[in-house]
């Protein structure tokens, strides 16, 4: 397999309005990214991916933009952009921008004019329909809740917007359209920047039909066989990378809701066709139910392995795999997947990072994971602000679907929320995050769970994963050997191996609160074995049986030159 740096890489993301506030404005900031480089490069990751920080009216923080061109005036100045860039790249880590190139904010100027008249040079940007029946022109619903159609008065027509009203959709079918994002994005390149995060990217093409879809829970249709993978996504992303993306060297992911394996192989193909990897959802829809993803279900272990399982077997020299179990849109992992009680927090967040940062692919950690943070202890609704789950909470209470206390408990579980919450820094007010008020509450738990307190002890979950970047540098087994699921019925321990020639690793993790024993298969002979990395024990010889405490993760080592 061709090796390269971004398949080598460990990605960090920030989610800039909740990183490091460096004006005491409450938010966060560019130079209060800045101001932490040093603190990502003891961490020892690669590359930044940056949440959008482009000029926006933050109807969903910065994924509506208004200008591609220009930096979010809270967020600070293009010179402050330059600044952070050049501080990253001092310290060799790249910085991959967000692309949110499936929709806008209706406050662009594209989108502005475009609404003014059905004569406007603009007006194909988007995706205008005539009303059907006196109604929204199909029965599509949007991911934010509500028909998918806004009536415009102004032209007596309606927009297609997928999220919310204020981030309308542009027409891909107009060439004028595509040229424009590739400009945009090459200047971008041109300025130095090493990648992009493509925002719902498997979204862009949709089927100029626009059949009705099949009624859901919710009352409106099914967009997704309309829209997800649609027809001619592979030829505007191909279009895409002649014109852009081959011409410098960068890492480009996309997120791809509704993708399947075979999917997969076109956008993520090694042939550097499209992309070089995507973000898949099936892992984190495990719990997803009739309510969407607003339930407590907790995600069965026998089916995370088939899952993740399928996915390390079947992109594996075909395509190129991204690693994660956070991200801004997703509930905090050790709350989640873990435990995240004062006894076994700690434990499971490295249980769980050693799982996933030992199978093949690019690992992505989400900012805070790597101090094992938590889900928020939400008071009231009012401490909500995520866009997502405020609509939500009112269309499935008011349908009466869901009754308010179990919504509100499901807000506490699964919102996006959880995951956007200050980071935290320290044990001083506001978690060190801001010396003002911050625009979302801190988790009150940052009185232990800190970056400072973390960084300080060996034993802590930010040394944990330090100590799994590096590992991930020093053994190519990690990055290109195959995997290999053993036990896949058991309900308790997640056991596989990986092989590359000589080398092999043994990775078996306990996902329960209970002990738990792994026999070790003939072929790993204790006398043999060497441990890799542990989160309860840094050298333990093996033995024929292996005893597992709460939580447990071991990696042995073994290689069959002498
Ligand atoms: C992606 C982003 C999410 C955003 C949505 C609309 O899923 O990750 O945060 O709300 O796209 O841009
Ligand atoms: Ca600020």
């Amino acid at each position: 397999m061709e090796k390269t740096w971004w398949k080598e890489s460990v990605v960090y993301q920030i989610y800039p309005r909740s990183f490091c506030d460096s004006n005491g404005d409450g938010i966060g900031d560019l130079n209060g990214i800045t101001q932490k480089m040093d603190y990502l490069k003891e961490l020892g990751i690669d590359v930044i991916w940056l949440s959008p920080v482009y000029e926006s009216p933050n109807d969903d923080n910065g994924y509506d933009i208004s200008n591609y061109q220009g930096i979010m005036k809270e967020f600070g100045t293009m010179e402050d952009f330059d600044r952070m860039l050049h501080a990253a790249h001092e310290r060799s880590i790249r910085i991959v921008m967000d692309l949110v190139v499936n929709h806008t904010s209706d406050e662009h100027p594209w989108f502005m004019e475009s609404r003014s008249s059905k004569d406007s040079p603009y007006r194909d940007y988007y995706i205008w329909k005539e009303a059907k029946d006196g109604k929204a022109p199909n029965n599509w619903g949007s991911c934010f809740g509500g028909s998918a159609w806004k009536y415009d008065p102004a032209t007596d027509m309606y927009f297609l917007h997928m999220f919310s009203q204020k981030q309308p959709d542009l027409n891909w079918e107009n060439p004028q359209v595509r040229k424009e994002v590739f400009d945009m994005m090459d200047w971008w390149c041109q300025k130095g920047i090493d990648g992009f995060r493509m925002d719902v990217i498997s979204m862009i093409s949709k089927d100029q039909a626009f059949p009705d879809g099949e009624i859901k829970e919710t009352g409106y249709g099914d967009y997704g066989p309309y829209v997800c993978n649609g027809p001619r996504v592979h030829e505007y992303l191909q279009e895409m990378n002649q014109i852009v993306l081959s011409k410098y060297d960068l890492l480009t992911v996309g997120e791809c809701a509704g993708v399947t394996i075979e999917e997969a192989k076109k956008y993520a193909n090694l042939d550097g066709s499209e992309l070089n990897m995507i973000f898949q959802f099936e892992h984190m829809d495990l719990d997803g139910g009739e309510t969407f993803k607003w339930n407590e279900k907790k995600i069965r272990l026998t089916e995370l392995k088939a899952t993740l399982t399928k996915w390390q077997n079947e992109l594996y020299d075909k395509a190129w795999n991204s690693l994660y179990w956070c991200n801004h849109d997703q509930p905090r992992i050790v709350s989640r997947l873990g435990n995240d009680s004062k006894q076994y927090r700690e434990v499971s967040a490295k249980m769980l990072a050693t799982c996933l940062h030992m199978m093949q692919g690019t690992p992505y950690i989400y900012q805070g994971e790597e101090l094992g943070m938590t889900n928020v202890p939400f008071p009231t609704l009012d401490e909500f602000r995520d866009i997502e789950s405020i609509n939500a909470y009112h269309e499935y209470t008011q349908s009466g679907q869901i009754a308010k206390a179990d919504m509100f408990r499901y807000l506490c579980y699964k919102s996006r929320d959880n995951a956007r919450t200050p980071m935290q820094w320290d044990d001083t007010k506001h978690a060190g995050f801001t010396t003002g008020t911050p625009w979302i509450m801190v988790n009150p738990n940052y009185q232990h769970i800190n970056a400072r307190e973390q960084v300080a002890r060996e034993d802590s979950v930010f040394h944990y994963y330090q100590k799994l970047i590096k590992l991930r540098k020093q053994h190519d087994v990690i990055l290109y050997g195959t995997y290999q699921l053993l036990l896949p019925d058991d309900p308790n321990l997640y056991v596989y191996t990986r092989t590359l020639g000589e080398e092999q690793l043994l990775v078996i993790c306990n996902f329960t609160d209970q002990e738990q024993t792994f026999p070790l298969p003939s072929d790993w002979r204790p006398e043999h074995i060497n441990l890799l990395i542990g989160n309860y024990f840094t050298n333990k010889p093996a033995e024929p049986t292996i005893p597992l405490l709460p939580y447990e993760a071991r990696v042995y080592y073994q290689t069959t030159v002498q």
